[in-house]
């Protein structure tokens, strides 16, 4: 099996003077997850390295960086899956901690759980010897005049101004033994309400993995994505269709006419073959497969 990685940085709006952060961004995320598989390393280690890269990046919606509650405070969410036993892990609203991927890959493989949340997951962070961070390792200026320009707007939006959200990342990986592994991170959404979880750690919408399906991960209005799991639905239409194109499309469209959502998708094949859509304006993503001699970004 010839290894494959896809990786994207959020689906939105994102502001000129930022696209080439985000380019460049993707694209080392997408190169560090690729050497990985061409060493021999697993999905899943490719899937954590890339999307650690992203959430120590400040430019992504994502560990370092995450846009913040209407409390001021960074709320997390991940989820992770190992498409070569359907294993499932995943955190949400997860405070202090600077890379939630690791921690929700930890659920998966040292719990007997599938999504741990807050201070439970926090307990669990400690006892398998994450270090906690301090808000300010998370927050960036950025986010910080962010916040106090929306509560100056005392915004509480049902669906927040999509324009500006972008930036949660995820990641999909082929391993050269044939597994499929993907993961999703995020900061959630601007001024969100303290406890809000979209869909980043919900299996089947933020994020699915099946070596015998494909993987997904996916961006953009989590309480959209939510309604119609979204990850498990393109690979539904993958199956009915063989292509991944088609497959991501049709997904976006159901997100699109059935609840008015926004978003955007990344995809693999079982054989590596990657696809992506998304209908809001931008989405940055970059992919790698085998056969390129480097890895294409796109935002
Ligand atoms: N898709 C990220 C979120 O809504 O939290």
């Amino acid at each position: 099996m010839r290894p494959s990685i896809i990786v994207h940085g959020g689906a939105g709006t994102i502001p000129p003077e930022m696209l080439e952060a985000h380019r460049q961004g993707t694209l080392r995320a997408v190169e560090a997850g690729w050497q990985v598989l061409v060493e021999g390393g697993s999905a899943l280690d490719a899937v954590e390295q890339a999307i650690v890269i992203m959430e120590d990046d400040e430019t992504f919606d994502a560990g370092r960086g995450s846009f913040l509650n209407a409390e001021g405070q960074v709320e997390l969410d991940a989820g992770f899956m190992d498409g070569s036993r359907l294993l499932v892990g995943a955190v949400a609203a997860v405070q202090f901690i600077k890379n939630p991927i690791r921690l929700a890959r930890a659920v998966m493989e040292k719990s007997d759980h599938v999504l741990l949340v807050a201070q439970g997951a926090i307990r669990f962070a400690q006892k398998m010897g994450f270090p906690l961070c301090e808000l300010t390792d998370l927050a960036v200026p950025r986010e910080f005049e962010r916040w106090l320009r929306l509560l100056y707007e005392r915004a509480y939006p049902a669906q927040p101004a999509m324009a500006q959200v972008t930036g949660t990342v995820g990641c999909v990986a082929l391993d050269r033994n044939g597994h499929i592994a993907a993961g999703t991170s995020t900061g959630g959404t601007p001024n969100k309400m303290p406890g809000r979880v979209g869909d980043v750690p919900m299996v089947g919408s933020g994020f699915y993995a099946d070596d015998e399906y494909g993987g997904t991960s996916c961006t953009g209005w989590g309480e959209s994505i939510a309604k119609v799991n979204l990850a498990r639905l393109a690979l539904h239409y993958l199956q009915q269709t063989g292509d991944p194109q088609v497959a991501t499309q049709a997904a976006i469209q159901v997100l699109a006419d059935k609840v008015n959502g926004l978003g955007g998708i990344i995809l693999l094949t079982p054989d590596g073959r990657p696809g992506w859509h998304y209908n809001t304006p931008h989405m940055a993503y970059a992919y790698r497969t085998a056969g390129m001699d480097c890895a294409i970004a796109v935002v």
